[in-house]
């Protein structure tokens, strides 16, 4: 089984999508107890964020560092190591499978998850043959998939319409996070694909990553629990 999250509020994870550590403290504060796991990704990390995983673990929040790593393995595996020992909960890469198995042997026995990325959501058919390869998009998502589970990640990145399908694919203790979350009426921004918080826990989504919905919300707070209320009256 995977390590599932305990409660709706667990399972809500908000994209830290800042310019700097100061915005990002500021919206932490505006939040409170109502978000207990956060993502870093490059904005943020690039700004000096990476300070911020271990404070947030000294507060018992769990942080997901989203630096989606790809590099030749010790590198990587080096890389992992040190994030690992700052306290993070959840780190990405791209589901390479030297890259993965560099990260799962990082990680080793720590409570670091590594999550799989396959294919951006941003690459379609055209932007992979480009790429070089001969694999349309839902093949080289579910070769990947298939190879995430084998090496012994964690879980995979995948978008809401990808979940029902890799839930049947992937190991059940590997855990799917799902990003491009709307809710209801909320504006959709750069995204295409989007889903309502119910509608990807009914896909098999374990984590929902969300950011511009909680962030450019008139009051952040209210926004997060009514995303937790959702999660926690969806059928999944
Ligand atoms: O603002 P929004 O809710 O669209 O933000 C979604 C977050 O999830 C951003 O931090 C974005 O980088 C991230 N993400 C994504 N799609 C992926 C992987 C990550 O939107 N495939």
């Amino acid at each position: 089984m995977n390590d599932s999250p305990a409660t709706a509020r667990d399972r809500l994870i908000v994209g830290l999508d800042l310019p700097g550590v100061e915005a990002a403290e500021a919206m932490i504060a505006r939040l409170g107890d109502s978000v207990s796991f956060y993502k870093i990704g490059y904005q943020l990390a690039y700004a000096g964020g990476l300070a911020l995983v271990p404070k947030l673990a000294e507060r018992g929040k769990k942080v997901f560092v989203d630096l989606k790593l790809h590099d030749i393995g010790n590198t990587v595996a080096r890389g992992v190591e040190s994030i690992a020992r700052s306290g993070a909960s959840f780190l990405t890469v791209h589901a390479y499978p030297q890259t993965m198995r560099a990260a799962v042997e990082g990680r080793g026995g720590t409570a670091l998850k590594i999550l799989g990325v396959t294919v951006l959501t941003s690459y379609d058919d055209a932007d992979l043959r480009e790429a070089g390869y001969a694999l349309g998009v839902s093949a080289l998502v579910e070769a990947r998939a298939r190879l995430a589970t084998t090496i012994g990640v964690d879980g995979l990145v995948c978008s809401g319409e990808e979940a029902a399908r890799l839930r049947t694919l992937v190991a059940p203790r590997m855990a799917l996070v799902v990003p491009g979350i709307r809710p209801a009426g909320a504006a959709t921004g750069d995204q295409k694909r989007v889903m309502t918080p119910a509608q990807a826990i009914a896909a098999g989504a374990d984590y929902l990553v969300v950011a511009r919905p909680v962030l450019g919300a008139a009051d952040p707070k209210a926004a997060a629990d009514a995303i937790v209320a959702e999660i926690a009256a969806a059928r999944p």
